[in-house]
Parts: structure tokens; sequence; C-alpha cells
């Protein structure tokens, strides 16, 4: 795959993209997130693993300024939650997640989908375009293989499809900072491996933007991904270089029960220990 040849904007100053210093998110009595210290830097590629409620999906809206922390603090891109507004940081952050893909309209033309991503909005709301948006947005829909779907509507897409078509709309802006939360759920085998190889392509793209995937699947790791972090009940098990974290041992504390893993050409694959 031919990605993008533009340059992402220059990291921030004081390097991280994402640096959280004892985070917590509470509602009501429910700590959703408790204690979450962690660093993203420009030319990381973080995993996010952990089972159903450990805080994933709460982690991906602090880090994509849709969701302040209840204590501590966050910075993203060099600014500080709270501080900056977040209207302006936001563009400057692609984001996927299945609540967002909810929000665009069945009726959508799928290049419009894309391209408005620009503009920070879902859907088409300018009558016009310039031709630079115009232009990237046809190449990142070629590259994600949705160029031929640009005049159909996006609820036509099969899953995959649309998966594809949400990561070219999320790059649309030239983020400093990618967030895909589970872009792999509801995928078929194919569908499934066509990701990680895309996914593992962007990785390993120098130019391409910090990177945060959420999965609860080994098996969804794309290669060259270099950072893990484990999460369970809201609490970091462990954060670190992957080869450090994606052990049977924490995985097995992580998602509480005994797990074997095993790791060929760089992908995984876990399974129930016997
Ligand atoms: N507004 C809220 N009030 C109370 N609890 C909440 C609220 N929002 C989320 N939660 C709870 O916080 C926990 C973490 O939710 P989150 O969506 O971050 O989990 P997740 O790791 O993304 O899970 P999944 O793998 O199922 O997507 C869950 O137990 C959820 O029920
Ligand atoms: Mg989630």
């Amino acid at each position: 795959m031919g990605l993008d040849g533009s340059v992402s904007s220059s990291a921030p100053s004081d390097g991280a993209v994402v640096r959280m210093t004892g985070v917590d998110v509470v509602r009501g009595e429910n700590h959703l997130l408790r204690g979450v210290d962690w660093r993203v830097e420009a030319d990381h590629r973080w995993v996010v693993l952990g089972p159903n409620g450990a805080g994933k999906t709460t982690l991906m809206q602090l880090a994509g300024a849709l969701l302040h922390p209840s204590r501590g603090e966050v910075r993203l891109l060099g600014e500080t939650l709270g501080a900056v507004d977040v209207f302006e940081l936001r563009p400057r952050i692609g984001l996927t997640s299945a609540a967002l893909s909810q929000r665009i309209g069945p009726a959508e033309k799928t290049g419009d989908v894309v391209v408005s991503a620009g503009y920070a909005v879902v859907g088409r709301w300018r009558e016009r375009y310039d031709v630079h948006d115009l232009t990237r947005a046809g190449m990142l829909m070629e590259q994600w293989g949705v160029a031929q779907f640009a005049h159909r509507p996006f609820g036509t897409l099969s899953e995959g499809e649309r998966k594809r078509a949400q990561i070219a709309r999320a790059l649309m802006p030239d983020p400093e900072l990618l967030l895909l939360d589970e872009p792999g759920a509801g995928l078929d085998l194919g569908g499934r491996e066509d990701l990680v190889a895309r996914l593992s392509d962007l990785a390993r793209y120098h130019y391409a933007p910090a990177q945060v995937l959420v999965t609860h699947h080994v098996e969804e790791i794309p290669p060259g991904y270099t950072h893990a972090l484990l999460l369970r009940g809201g609490e970091v098990v462990a954060a670190g270089a992957a080869d450090d974290v994606l052990t049977a041992e924490k995985l097995s504390d992580t998602f509480g029960l005994p797990l074997d893993l095993t790791r060929t050409d760089g992908r995984f694959t876990a399974r129930r220990a016997r």
C-alpha cells in the first residue's frame, strides 16, 4: 500500500503526544479509570488490550479530548485538557469508534463522509471543498480500498468497507495522533487480515501519526506495533514496550484466566492454557 506522502506536523515541544499523570475518571461510585500514567511519543504505535468494561473506550475518549479527567492531568499534543479549547485540539486527533460511526447518516455519500472530516463534522456541510481536500480524500480512499464507493451511500457499505472508510476519514486532517477503538470488530477473517496488513503498513510508515489501537484480540495486533497497555478494572496492569508487556503471564493477569501466547512472524495468538 502506498501511504500518505505528506509530512505530519512537528512533534510538540515536550515530546509527548499523550501524557497522562495520575488520571482518574469517576462516575458516581464507579472508577472507570484509576491512577493512569501513560506517555505516548510521536513514533509510538500502541495497542490497548483488556476485557469488556476495562476502561479502554474511556481512555480513548480522554486521548481524543472528548472527556476530561475527574482527577490528574491529561496533556495532548503539548496542551493540557481543561486549559485549551478542545475544538482546536480535536482536528489534530483522528478517531474511529463504534459511537462515531453510528453518527454517520446512512444516506451520506462515502466520499463526503471522508472529505468532511477536514472540517471536524460528520457529513458534508459545505457546498465546495478546495482541490487540496478533494485530492487528499481521493488519495486516502485509494489507499484504504474504498475509492470505488465514493458515490455510494455509507449505509450500503459492508462492515469492513465502513471500517476502512472511517480510517480514511480519521486520516483526512493529517492528524498527529490516530486513535482506533476496535477497528477489527465485526470483520470476517479476510477483512481482519486485510485490516491488520494495512495497519501494519501504516505503523511502519515513518511520517504516519502516533497510533493507538484498542482491541480484544491479540490476533489483531499489527506487526510493527511498538508498545502495549493492558487495562483491567480501570487500572493499568502493564504498559511499555510490546516485547515486555505482551507475555502470557501479563495477559493471563489482565483477562483473569490462564492463557498461552504464541508469536509467529510478528503475529500473536492466544488460547486458554491447558
Ligand atoms: N457514564 C457512566 N456512568 C457509569 N459507568 C460508566 C459510564 N460510562 C461507562 N461506564 C462504565 O465504565 C466501564 C468502562 O467502560 P468502557 O466503555 O471504557 O470499557 P471498554 O474497556 O471500552 O469495554 P468494551 O471492551 O466492552 O468496549 C464499564 O463498566 C462501563 O459500564
Ligand atoms: Mg470499548
